[in-house]
């Protein structure tokens, strides 16, 4: 109990779960704004940009009265604020640029992703770290060999936002409420992703059951292409509200022990026939971070075009690991 006196000084420690967003660009901001409306968490805003997190967490402070949600949320530059985390999400990178190569962007994200991971680990060591920034599943990796977690705790996201795409558009395909669509995709985040129709369904029934093989295919490839499509309709960036939606979800999961069954991009160790790469598969999420991988039976040709796109996965830490021996020749 504290006196009227002491609760006029200001707030005191809440005892909610913490989350740190680095990176408060779009996506960041959008995780801030969908988070703090969920009402259970503490949110912490961190960017390199001097201002930007400060503000934008102001802006949402101030929207809480409106909305009515406690979530206590601060921005900062310094990791300080961050400390005891419970989740960690690095949304922090470049978009690519103009004139610049892949290896360009692989480049500077792979800094950025070792730079924030390290530091945002050395303040909170028992986080659960979920990673956006893109190239996804490659970033996944230089999360995880940063941080030197168990692989339970270091978890991408795409999987969420590529299914919701699907289920958005086979929502709008058969005339029903998303909510009794389900959906499940599968891969690395890139074009090579692959939504698995078999058990993508409306209540119940796989899609392949509802809908002829040709606009069945269609509604794969517009998923596959999702991304893409935002960015040609925006043209200055590209999406944050369904991506800052779907990272909500799994925070949800994790920090309520919701045990949800989303496809995240997890450490497969031998899974799926995979070894040693991160890919989307279905993973249950509970307070720890990863509970279970689940291994869904899929056909050959399911199975020929996850093993195609873990070879993409591949090829990226391939890049990386060239990209990091031509830095330690070059200096
Ligand atoms: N996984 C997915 O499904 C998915 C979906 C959407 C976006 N993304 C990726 O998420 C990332 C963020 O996208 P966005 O639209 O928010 O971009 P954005 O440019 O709006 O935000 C990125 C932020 O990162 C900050 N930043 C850069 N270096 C930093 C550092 N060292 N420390 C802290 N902050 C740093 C920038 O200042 C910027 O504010 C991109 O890599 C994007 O491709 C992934």
């Amino acid at each position: 109990m504290e006196s009227v006196g002491a609760m006029a000084m200001g707030r005191q420690g809440s005892g909610r779960p913490k989350v740190s967003v680095i990176g408060a660009g779009m996506v960041g901001g959008a995780v801030a704004q969908y988070l703090a409306l969920r009402d259970y968490a503490d949110i912490v805003l961190i960017d390199i940009v001097e201002g930007l997190p400060q503000g934008k967490a102001l802006d949402l402070a101030e929207t809480a009265p409106v909305l009515g949600y406690d979530s206590h949320l601060s921005g900062g530059n310094g990791y300080h604020d961050t400390a005891a985390s419970d989740v960690i999400v690095i949304t922090s990178g470049i978009a690519r640029k103009p004139g610049m190569s892949r290896d360009d962007l692989l480049r500077t994200n792979m800094g950025i992703v070792r730079s924030v991971t390290q530091q945002a680990m050395e303040h909170s060591p028992d986080a659960v770290l979920i990673v956006v920034s893109n190239p996804l599943d490659a970033m996944c990796h230089v999360a995880y060999a940063t941080a030197n977690i168990p692989r339970e705790r270091v978890i991408g996201m795409a999987g969420v936002l590529d299914s919701a795409r699907f289920r958005t558009f086979i929502a709008e395909a058969t005339d029903v409420s998303v909510e009794d669509v389900s959906a499940m995709v599968l891969g690395g985040h890139g074009d090579t992703m692959v939504p698995i129709s078999r058990y993508s369904t409306v209540a119940g029934v796989p899609i392949t059951q509802i809908l002829e093989p040709d606009r069945v295919k269609a509604l794969e490839e517009r998923t596959a292409n999702g991304g893409a499509e935002i960015v040609s309709l925006l043209k200055t960036g590209s999406a944050y509200q369904a991506p800052g939606a779907s990272v909500v979800e799994m925070v949800n999961s994790i920090l309520l022990d919701k045990r949800r069954v989303l496809p995240c991009s997890v450490y497969l160790q031998g899974e799926y026939g995979i070894e040693g790469l991160f890919v989307g598969v279905p993973v249950k999420l509970g307070r720890e971070g990863v509970r279970q991988i689940i291994e869904l039976a899929l056909t050959a040709e399911e199975s020929a075009a996850l093993l195609k796109s873990a070879a993409a996965v591949q090829d990226l830490v391939d890049a990386m690991a060239r990209l990091d021996a031509e830095a330690v020749s070059e200096a």
